[in-house]
């Protein structure tokens, strides 16, 4: 592999079935494992960390499903869905010395159009699109697969690895040295896959960088000066020391004579060179080769549709994946049991903090009761005041303290003091009548419970 970090290694130990109870899932399915050896020293390699986070959020029928991932000291292993074939072997086996049929063709492009667009839109540029990452499942579904040069893109896009994707699919900018690629980059692979599955063999077959730019210019034609300008002004990182040679562009119906009008002027679209000029995914996806009429479903040999259930596993497989389904299988069980745990605990939490609102309430109503129970004390008290003010005045003005207008005077506001009290003490009373009779409801329904409780323990007694 031209890009593993040193001391880790992916290997993939076939695809087995594996009972799986993932989530809602109980039934058996075909998984594929992809075992990530671990370097002790350099701990999880960047590469499968990048794989997992991106792979977990890209939910599309057109990317491969991760399913789970299991992490040991030793080792990661990345559970996904199971597909028949990549790419690449199904034109080995499946097409006339490797070029598919033309309806197989159309339809692959456009799910693959599909899943790259939806990459693209979640700003994520796959950087390593080849055959060989392209899986197709026995529904004939195309999936992407193999993110582990994958990589979110955002703002400053300008500190990428330029040792990115397998030579042959890899853009003329990045050959060049280019940086700052961005989605233009997996556009130029999907070209290059394009006609691979047309022709049967890989457009651009170079030895080395320098060979493989060659290669592209002898088909596409060297790129004028204005060109190379351009493109070194969108990246000014790229040096290009000897003046590249002179190559004329060839027609690509000599490059791909099979290829259908349309299919041409598509392919023309995805492979310049000048990465701006390049389609993006969804404009691609409407151009007439795909829009002009149906696209029929791809031919699928028979042995792709039943490969999966005439799989032998080999011992040793069986056993690691028996393993695998036992790990996950453990780890929902401990999930459910942290998770009965943690809703026991918060039960009795929630208990104890009703108990204790229920203690405050109960003290809140005492406290009323007894300021209450005050006031109508106060109340008794000032009324009895102001009687025996009220009979002290009486008794002067029967003496003849008072001359007979003051007397006259002093009973008057007598009488109308002590109605407005009678007044006064009845709405009182009737007010407090009312808040106790509330209280002792309240009471009785907040003690309902218990006191049935009561009475079916004296029933069963
Ligand atoms: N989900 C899958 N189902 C079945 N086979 C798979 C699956 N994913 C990958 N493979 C097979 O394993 C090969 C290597 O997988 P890949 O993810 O590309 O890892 P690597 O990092 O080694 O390139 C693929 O080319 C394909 O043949
Ligand atoms: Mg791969």
């Amino acid at each position: 592999m031209d890009r593993r970090t040193a001391g880790t290694t992916s290997s993939w130990r076939s695809w087995v079935k594996v009972p799986m109870r993932l989530c809602t899932r109980t039934t058996s399915e075909v998984v594929a494992l992809k075992e990530i050896h671990l370097d002790a020293e350099e701990g999880t390699p960047s590469t499968a960390i990048r794989e997992i986070s991106l792979m977990k959020e890209l939910k599309h029928v057109n990317i491969v499903r991760l399913h789970d991932v299991i992490h040991t000291e030793s080792k990661l292993v990345l559970i996904f869905e199971f597909c028949e074939q990549d790419l690449k072997k199904y034109m080995d086996t499946h097409g006339d010395r490797g070029a598919l049929d033309l309806n197989t063709v159309k339809n692959f492009t456009h799910q693959l159009l599909n899943g790259i667009a939806f990459c693209h839109d979640n700003r994520v540029l796959h950087r390593d699109l080849k055959p060989q990452n392209l899986l197709i499942n026995r529904r004939g579904e195309l999936k992407i697969g193999d993110f582990g040069l994958a990589r979110a893109f955002g703002v400053p896009v300008n500190t990428f690895s330029n040792e990115v994707v397998t030579l042959w699919y890899r853009a003329p900018d990045v050959l060049l040295g280019s940086r700052t690629y961005s989605t233009s980059i997996d556009i130029w692979s999907v070209g290059c896959i394009f006609a691979e599955m047309i022709t049967g063999y890989p457009l651009f077959r170079g030895r080395d960088n320098a060979d493989q730019l060659v290669q592209i210019m002898k088909i596409v034609g060297t790129p004028s000066d204005a060109t190379i300008a351009q493109i070194k002004l969108n990246s000014p990182e790229i040096q290009i020391k000897a003046p590249l040679a002179k190559h004329p562009k060839q027609p690509f119906h000599a490059i791909v004579p099979r290829a259908p009008r349309d299919a041409l002027n598509l392919l023309e679209h995805l492979l310049q060179f000048e990465p701006s000029r390049r389609y993006d995914a969804h404009q691609a996806m409407t151009h007439p080769y795909f829009t002009a009429g149906p696209i029929a479903p791809p031919t699928l040999p028979a042995s792709v549709q039943s490969s999966a259930a005439s799989l032998a596993l080999p011992p040793r497989v069986a056993a690691r994946a028996s393993q695998a389904s036992a790990a996950v299988q453990a780890a929902q069980a401990q999930a459910q049991a942290q998770a009965q745990a943690q809703a026991q605990a918060q039960a009795a939490q929630q208990n104890a903090q009703a108990q204790m609102m229920a203690q405050q309430q109960q003290q809140a109503q005492q406290h009323q009761q007894a300021q209450q129970a005050q006031q109508a004390q106060q109340a008794q008290q000032q009324q009895q005041a102001q009687q025996y003010n009220m009979m002290m005045a009486e008794q002067a003005a029967r003496q003849g303290y008072y001359d007979p207008a003051t007397t006259a005077q002093l009973q008057a506001q007598a009488q109308a003091h002590a109605h407005a009290q009678q007044i006064q003490m009845a709405q009182a009373q009737a007010q407090a009548q009312a808040q106790a009779q509330a209280q002792a409801q309240a009471q009785a329904q907040a003690q309902g419970r218990g006191v049935d409780q009561n009475v079916s323990l004296q029933f069963d007694l």
